[in-house]
């Protein structure tokens, strides 16, 4: 299960005239997602989306509040006030206050991120490519050799249909199959949750739906596990959104915060023409018109 607790994100931005300001990114976001879910984040750009994915992941601390996963915390958040700042000092003072990923409890190979534009190394093969991934999880522990290793890396291709091209670069592959490669990357390393970032926003509209139907064929598969896996996904597309989701989170923005949580209690495989679904596609889009009439009656 996924925790976060009353998660704030402030940002030292510098404006146009040189001065430095304030910006909350993301403000005060609780949200639980339990085992063997699938969530999106739906908003608009600016609304604090990717920031909280990150904070999620324990790649950025949170301002304020906690990440907790399965009741342990990920990330400890940065100290705001001098009292909180010297004891931290003390407490990492043979740490590089850059290297704040040490700082969490949780291994992080039990999460796997997947970004939108830089999912995977262009100087890599495909298989080289999950290969990494593999030996990253490996360092510092006994872990698979590189014949199991490559046996694995096989296996996580042909799962994602690239079994043909394991021995391609990505700019030889298409968008979709690039993003499919970024997948197979992210389930090599056997992840407790994935947390995407408009993983599909990329390419066409046909391979997005095989995409997205490939993307629950794995995620149903991994239910037989003890711990099923949870997927967090951020998405701008309120039909992918519906479609994939037990539970739709719709953000607003200045600053970031939940403005509805939308649950789609609808069985799977879901036929994308259900009139359930479609239902409350208009119910998201009519939440999204009522904001955009809220503004145009203040701007006048
Ligand atoms: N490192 C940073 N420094 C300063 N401000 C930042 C930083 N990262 C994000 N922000 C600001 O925080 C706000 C939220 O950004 P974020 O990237 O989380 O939005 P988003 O919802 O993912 O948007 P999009 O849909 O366009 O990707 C924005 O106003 C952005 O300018
Ligand atoms: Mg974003």
């Amino acid at each position: 299960m996924i925790e976060a607790r009353s998660i704030t994100k402030f940002f030292s931005v510098v404006n146009e005239k040189g001065l430095a300001e304030g910006l909350t990114a993301v403000l005060n976001v609780s949200l639980t997602i339990p085992d063997g879910k699938i969530v999106t984040l739906l908003g608009p750009s600016g609304c604090g989306k990717s920031t909280f994915l990150e904070i999620l992941a324990g790649l950025q601390a949170p301002t304020d509040g906690e990440i907790r996963i399965d009741g342990r915390r990920v990330l400890e958040p940065l100290p705001s006030t001098r009292k909180e700042t010297e004891a931290y000092k003390r407490r990492y003072r043979f740490i590089s206050p850059l290297a704040n990923g040490v700082f969490r409890d949780h291994p992080k190979h039990d999460i796997a991120m997947i970004f939108q534009d830089y999912a995977v190394f262009p100087w890599m093969t495909a298989i080289q490519n999950v290969n990494f991934a593999l030996k990253l999880r490996n360092a510092g522990r006994r872990g698979l050799s590189r014949a199991e290793r490559n046996e694995r890396a096989r296996f996580c291709l042909a799962q994602v249909g690239l079994g043909e091209v394991e021995n391609k670069y990505p700019s030889q592959l298409s968008g979709g199959m690039r993003q499919r490669l970024a997948l197979a990357r992210a389930l090599s390393v056997e992840p407790r949750i994935i947390l995407m970032d408009e993983p599909f926003a990329a390419v066409d509209a046909l391979t997005r739906e095989k995409l997205q139907d490939d993307l629950l064929k794995i995620w149903a598969e991994k239910q037989q596990e003890a711990v099923p896996l949870i997927i967090v996904m951020v998405t701008h597309d309120v039909a992918e959104a519906v479609y994939l989701s037990d539970e739709v989170v719709v953000f607003s923005p200045g600053p970031g915060s939940i403005r509805n949580r939308i649950p789609v209690p609808l069985k799977r495989p879901r036929p994308r023409t259900d009139p359930a679904l479609m239902e409350i596609q208009d119910r998201i889009f009519s939440l999204f018109q009522y904001d955009l009439n809220q503004e145009s009656e203040y701007s006048i």
